[in-house]
């Protein structure tokens, strides 16, 4: 990047969990972006942001909106909060990224993409994995078409979340905020087999609160048929003993068959094609040792943002990609609440 190039400045609301990941990215990358303001109701949690930062710190995120001149605001707090702050960010003529699930129903997220639409702001949604060095590899292959036809993809997530992580803030495990294994440990799986492998026609699925006390489910199963033909399927589970165990991909082609495992699809554990390609050089160099399920992505996400902004590059994931996955999210819950075989697109 250019020396002369203006520095894109951001406000950031939510300064919980996923927070380090981010504010940590913005200040690796602070050629790039200042962060000017950080926001959270909890005024401890915005004051230690804002040590982190230097940035101005405020607990009521309108009035960040009103006071602070940014480029771009970046939404990282509870799940069905997202699209409503993004549709205030966007209409104070702000790009928005948000935090995944953009949203936890398809009219909010409707709702938000519209906005970012109707103010002409670009809308980011953080799927970090898709950048994931192994990822990377593997949508690779996808796109060289060395898988030939793909007759099958599967996801697993077996981890484990204690009672202690829903006890840790109300809005975990809630209908209103936040929804289950599936919308929220998942989601990312779920939205690389829609990167990986394209629509999702039809869903059935099985989900149970098995363990923990939370109004959404800590397990499911879901099997999908994708309108190419392909048939997947998703399996998460939050209650895996004693910790997390496994987040991973298959593909199943004509002629090729990988996983992508390890805690989460951080290993390539099996790699093979029908014809040689200068890729399967890679394959010992992309597996890293995560420090958590989260990975490395927040960083590479937030280059591809600010490459966005300046117009230098696509964006990773906008609104549109992102309500894909949210889609099959709630085709899956709908089949499992009534019981039946449940057709995308949703009305
Ligand atoms: N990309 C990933 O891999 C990843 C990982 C973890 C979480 N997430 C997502 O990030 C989001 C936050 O998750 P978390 O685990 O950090 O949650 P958290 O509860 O730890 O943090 C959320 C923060 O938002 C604050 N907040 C709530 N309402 C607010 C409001 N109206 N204004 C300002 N601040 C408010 C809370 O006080 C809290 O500090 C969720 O949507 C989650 O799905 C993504």
């Amino acid at each position: 990047m250019g020396k002369h190039k203006k520095k894109i400045k951001v406000a950031f609301v939510g300064c919980g969990r996923i927070s380090r990941n981010h504010l940590e990215s913005m200040l690796a990358l602070k050629k790039e972006c200042e962060v000017v303001a950080v926001c959270d109701v909890d005024r401890e949690r915005a004051k230690m942001a804002g040590g982190k930062t230097g940035a101005e710190v405020f607990t009521d995120y309108d009035r960040m909106l009103a006071e602070s001149d940014c480029d771009l605001v970046s939404i990282a707090t509870p799940s069905g909060l997202h699209p409503d702050m993004g549709v205030r960010a966007a209409e104070r003529g702000r790009h928005v990224l948000t935090e995944k699930p953009m949203a936890i129903d398809l009219d909010s997220a409707d709702r938000l993409i519209e906005a970012c639409d109707d103010n002409g702001v670009m809308l980011f949604v953080v799927k970090q994995n898709r950048l994931n060095a192994t990822m990377r590899l593997l949508k690779s292959a996808v796109d060289k078409k060395r898988f030939g036809k793909i007759y099958c993809a599967h996801v697993n997530v077996f981890w484990q979340r204690p009672q202690s992580y829903y006890d840790m803030a109300p809005w975990r495990g809630t209908w209103a905020l936040d929804g289950g294994a599936l919308m929220n440990q998942a989601s990312h799986y779920i939205d690389s087999l829609y990167w990986l492998v394209g629509d999702v026609a039809e869903v059935v699925a099985i989900a149970g609160t098995l363990a923990r006390k939370t109004e959404a489910e800590d397990t499911a199963s879901v099997a999908l048929k994708f309108a190419n033909g392909a048939i997947g399927s998703v399996n998460a589970t939050m209650l895996t003993y004693p910790k997390n165990f496994e987040g991973s991909v298959v593909l199943l082609g004509e002629k090729g068959t990988v996983k992508i495992g390890g805690m989460a699809i951080n290993r390539v554990e099996h790699w093979e094609f029908a014809d040689y390609d200068d890729d399967d050089k890679f394959i010992e160099q992309c597996n890293y040792a995560p420090p958590n399920v989260y990975g490395f992505g927040h960083q590479p996400y937030y280059e591809n943002v600010f490459a966005a902004i300046r117009g230098e590059a696509q964006p990773e994931t906008a609104g549109r990609d992102g309500r894909k996955s949210l889609e099959i999210i709630l085709a899956a819950y709908k089949s499992a609440k009534d019981g039946v075989k449940v057709a995308l697109p949703l009305d």
